[in-house]
């Protein structure tokens, strides 16, 4: 048995110091404290008070700790605070820390790789059966941007089933799933037997699609290989041997196009988008849909400069793995991340067929966090 030493506890008008030893301190603002009073939450979690109800100025009269529990007074009409030092302690670390979508492992060796040995590869039976085994594909998922299923019964509309178990099924202009296969009169490249570059799906949409799942229905027995590679590992690649090309790319925005009989969508991206801490938050790469770029002169010439830097890096082909899908076999993949790509095939000869879908972002990482 072994109990936790107290923390030191101090209290000041304008904020509460908690030490937790071992270089784990925080210094509780008054305001915040009168924010995150328990009873001033719903029962279902959401805050019942605007900030407004609160005094501007909120002044801490006392701080103690009684049973774990820090009990906080305020002057004036503030009511007192009562929460768990373990609950303040949580609050420390970013809010993200347990998040699966920010638990990212990115791969720059895609040659190196085996999908079926270094990605969550499980048959579609088990993570159906098992809500436990659900979650920690996902989750693996979630880290490395891409992971397969087998076993999934070759039936036209399973890709549907299959993703609702993962996650909310978006409908776009190319209905709830759609077929990738040769046709007479594609309206998408990705429906003839080209060989395609990698790429982001549909950076013309706002928001771009979360997640994309793809389900072999007919293999070809010669070419039709799958290429995958990890735009989060490129971008932070770039940034290393190029930091112009790289910082080129976050801050030009590129207009992407996409117009049909049933569709006209248009959205402007960065090739690399940041996150507010200036990490690489998404890769929109698609050369078949950027619309004539908006660019003059020297921007014009310093952009092309840095695509082609980044573009370079796309066709190596030890940043890719590359694996022909079998039939039955199904990969779902992070689509502001993952560049996707396959090379050619005679679909004279060999009928290749994928049925594909998206799926929203924010239901994959929900399920992803929920489950066991
Ligand atoms: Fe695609």
């Amino acid at each position: 048995m072994s109990s936790e030493p107290s923390p030191w506890v101090e209290a000041h008008p304008d904020h509460v110091r908690i030490d937790w030893g071992q270089g784990v301190a925080g210094a509780f603002a008054a305001l915040w404290l009168a924010d995150n009073r328990a009873e001033d939450r719903h029962a279902n979690g959401q805050r019942l008070i605007d900030v407004l109800d609160l005094p501007e100025s909120v002044r801490i009269q006392t701080a103690t700790v009684v049973d774990g529990m820090l009990h906080v007074t305020f002057a004036g009409t503030v009511a007192p605070l009562v929460r768990p030092l373990a609950w303040l302690r949580a609050t420390l670390g970013p809010l993200t820390a347990a998040r699966p979508e920010l638990d990212r492992a990115a791969w720059l060796d895609g040659a190196r790789r085996v999908a079926a040995r270094d990605f969550a590869w499980r048959t579609y039976a088990a993570v159906r059966a098992d809500a436990a085994l659900r979650g920690v594909w996902l989750r693996r998922l979630a880290r490395d941007g891409i992971a397969f299923l087998s076993e999934v019964p070759c039936v036209e509309g399973m890709i549907v089933e299959v993703g609702s178990l993962l996650g909310a099924v978006a409908h776009t202009n190319y209905g709830v799933l759609f077929d990738v296969r040769a046709e007479p009169v594609p309206e998408n490249l990705a429906y003839t037997d080209w060989g395609l570059g990698l790429h982001t799906d549909n950076p013309y949409r706002d928001p771009v699609p979360g997640f994309q799942a793809l389900h072999v229905l007919v293999a070809s027995p010669e070419g039709g290989d799958s290429l995958f590679a990890d735009g989060l590992a490129l971008a932070a690649h770039l940034r290393t041997i190029d930091a112009a090309s790289f910082a080129c790319l976050t801050r030009t925005p590129v207009p992407f196009h996409y117009r049909s009989a049933a569709a006209d969508l248009c959205s402007e991206k960065p090739l690399i988008a940041l996150d507010v801490a200036g990490d690489v938050r998404a890769v929109h790469y698609n050369n078949r849909s950027i619309a004539p770029l908006r660019l003059q002169g020297e921007a014009a010439q310093d952009f092309y400069r840095a695509y082609r830097a980044f573009a370079r890096l796309l066709r190596e082909p030890r940043f890719q793995l590359r694996l022909r899908l079998q039939a039955g076999e199904l990969v779902v993949f992070d689509n502001r991340r993952i560049l996707h790509g396959r090379t050619a095939f005679a679909s004279q000869h060999h009928p290749r067929h994928l049925q594909g879908c998206y799926l929203t972002r924010d239901s994959v990482l929900s399920n992803a966090a929920l489950l066991p």
